[in-house]
């Protein structure tokens, strides 16, 4: 949550700034802002989108070869320009940007009244950019040690970056729980700065992550790295891997949509070079190396938050059927705060699109502090959670900038199921038969979502067009199309803002029948191999009820396809695999009813992508 860029170097920042906002702007939209160092601090910023700061912008003075910029997503005080970063000092002489949140800036802020600093936002940042300044004149320190000693007096979360009118050369940033990487420029004594790699990549390839509470400074155009405790460091320089084709929307309306029909290569990507299935072997490193410890195990624990969550729910009926070993799937929110029973027999496995989730981290933390064995799944190469887990293995399903999540959960699912499948082949609970089988169903996916991606485009639309205008729905679903129903229903409300609700669908005649009525779109995932009969008397309930029957099954079907309002063929596959297929009408429909209502598909209100506040 909260994007920021920064640029320090031979050229004009406010390109990049600009450039850097706009492919940041999935982590808030509710205001941006810049400032620029041209012997005095230029500053523009404005409630709402990168477009509205650029249209105030332009023609003005953009002269500036230090800048810093920021896309917000309010925490402290409502999204308008006066709370709108950069923050600056008393003086005005520092301006400062931040993602995250200074938790004790209430108690800082009452120091500093009280030393006569006025404030003119709502914001924790504000103090920040007063504390370092009240230090740096106080102590009569650099600006580079002003920002140390006022790190080591903050509580909470940041990615921050300083400029300051008396040090033109200079530019400090510094991360705690926030995430920070800086992109080596190719011209001498030039860096990027960023919240991830996305805004750098049109630049540079070579960049470094930024650790928790280490300080970079870059000091007449040489970058330096220390921690808030003053240990010096070594920054690592390494090759980003993404292209800049995956950033951009290569023809799509909406980075969703593409994001959608990408996903007969991320789910590609997310398996390939993972099992060998002639020899019937995984190539995973993880599995590997901690084979003595799963073979031992006696509970997997889950963590996530979102669709996430979701895809740890599949996690839990994967890894249950194949490898019999117990799994418990948690809201990281949850279980970060209610003290539950983890020991060092545990493996926890967390979910994280981002990798940056601030209550999944937490929950991370706290499961290492009991001593269990942590996982992840992440997508975001080099974010936060993969950067503390013990193991893991990363979903490759390439950078995803729609906020609504669709290739990652089916990339996070292909990797569970590898995962899932590796852990029993360990415990010796899967024969070589059912691995062979596996792995050549898998194997077809790709291809089988590509083909499922071309039959049902259409009709999605056209269901889309006769229910744009519902103001509920029910997704129902049983064993693994439970959470099938759930992640439909969730992908519906963020993005159209029709309130969905996702049930096993036998959970129905227990309360949600009450609300079936003609108006009522019941989307139900009917396929052959999952409790298909059982479902199907599902359907006929609802039917008596009049309710509208949308159904998703398997080609071929003809029981369902007769009794339903509107039905969508899925290709058949191994029950388990069911979850990755089915996902994907649902994701279009959600989609093309957002587009038609007018939404903004990839930005719904209220929301980001990387949720780095709890
Ligand atoms: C929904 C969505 C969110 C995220 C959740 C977790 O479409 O994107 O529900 O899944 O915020 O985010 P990650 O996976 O980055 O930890």
């Amino acid at each position: 949550m909260c994007g920021i860029v920064a640029y320090y170097g031979p050229n004009n920042a406010y390109e990049y700034l600009i450039k850097g906002l706009r492919r940041l702007e999935y982590r808030g939209y509710d205001s941006a802002g810049i400032a620029l160092l041209n012997g005095d601090l230029t500053i523009y910023k404005n409630q709402g989108k990168v477009s509205e700061l650029e249209a105030i912008a332009e023609g003005n003075n953009l002269e500036g070869k230090r800048g810093i910029g920021h896309t917000r997503w309010a925490t402290h005080g409502e999204p308008n320009t006066v709370n709108a970063h950069p923050h600056q000092s008393q003086s005005g002489n520092i301006a400062l940007i931040h993602n995250g949140i200074i938790e004790n800036y209430a108690t800082i802020k009452k120091v500093l009244m009280q030393r006569g600093h006025e404030f003119k936002s709502e914001t924790d940042t504000e103090v920040l950019t007063h504390l370092i300044e009240e230090i740096q004149v106080k102590e009569q320190v650099d600006l580079l040690e002003a920002v140390r000693l006022a790190l080591n007096e903050v509580v909470g979360a940041y990615a921050i970056v300083i400029l300051s009118k008396n040090d033109p050369n200079t530019l400090i940033a510094a991360r705690k729980g926030s995430p920070l990487v800086v992109g080596i420029g190719k011209e001498s004594g030039e860096f990027y700065l960023a919240s991830d790699a996305t805004p750098i990549i049109e630049y540079t390839n070579q960049v470094t992550y930024i650790d928790d509470n280490e300080i970079v400074a870059i000091q007449d155009g040489e970058m330096s790295v220390k921690t808030i405790d003053n240990v010096v460091k070594s920054p690592f320089i390494q090759e980003l891997q993404i292209s800049i084709d995956s950033i951009e929307k290569g023809g799509y309306d909406h980075f969703m949509l593409k994001e959608i029909f990408e996903q007969p290569k991320s789910i590609y990507d997310s398996m390939r070079g993972r099992f060998d299935a002639e020899n019937l072997t995984f190539s995973m490193r993880s599995l590997e190396e901690y084979a003595s410890k799963i073979k031992n195990l006696d509970r997997i624990i889950i963590i996530a938050c979102g669709t996430s969550w979701h895809a740890g729910l599949v996690g839990e009926y994967l890894i249950e059927e194949f490898s019999r070993i117990p799994v418990e799937v948690e809201y990281a929110s949850e279980f970060r705060y209610r003290n539950p029973i983890v020991t060092e027999d545990d493996l926890v496995i967390a979910i994280s699109q981002s990798g940056e989730t601030a209550d999944t981290l937490a929950a991370i933390e706290m499961a290492k502090d009991k001593g269990a064995t942590i996982y992840g799944i992440c997508n975001v190469v080099g974010s936060s959670i993969p950067r503390t887990t013990h193991a893991g293995a990363y979903t490759h399903a390439g950078p995803e900038i729609g906020v609504a999540s669709t290739k990652a959960f089916t990339a996070q699912v292909t990797v569970l199921t590898l995962l899932a499948l590796g852990i029993a082949e360990i415990r010796g609970k899967i024969t070589q038969d059912r691995l062979r089988t596996m792995f050549s169903e898998l194997n077809t996916i790709p291809q089988k979502v590509d083909n499922l991606l071309q039959s049902c485009n259409e009709k999605c639309k056209e269901i889309a067009a006769i229910y744009k205008n519902a103001s509920n729905c029910l997704y129902l679903g049983r064993g693994y199309n439970f959470p099938v129903a759930l992640e439909g229903a969730l992908k519906l409300k963020e993005i159209s803002y029709i309130h969905a609700e996702g049930y096993p669908a036998a959970e129905m005649k227990h309360g949600p029948i009450a609300l079936i009525d003609e108006e009522m779109p019941v989307i139900v995932i009917a396929t052959k191999r999952n409790y298909y009969e059982k479902v199907l008397s599902n359907i006929q309930e609802v039917k008596a009820r009049k309710g509208k029957i949308i159904a998703i099954v398997t080609e071929g079907d003809e029981k369902v396809a007769e009794i339903a309002d509107h039905y969508i063929e899925i290709p058949d596959t191994e029950d388990s695999l069911t979850p990755i297929l089915a996902t994907i009408p649902l994701q279009l429909l959600s989609y093309y009813i957002a587009v038609m209502r007018d939404c903004n598909v990839d930005q719904p209100r209220n929301l980001a992508k990387s949720v780095t506040v709890e």
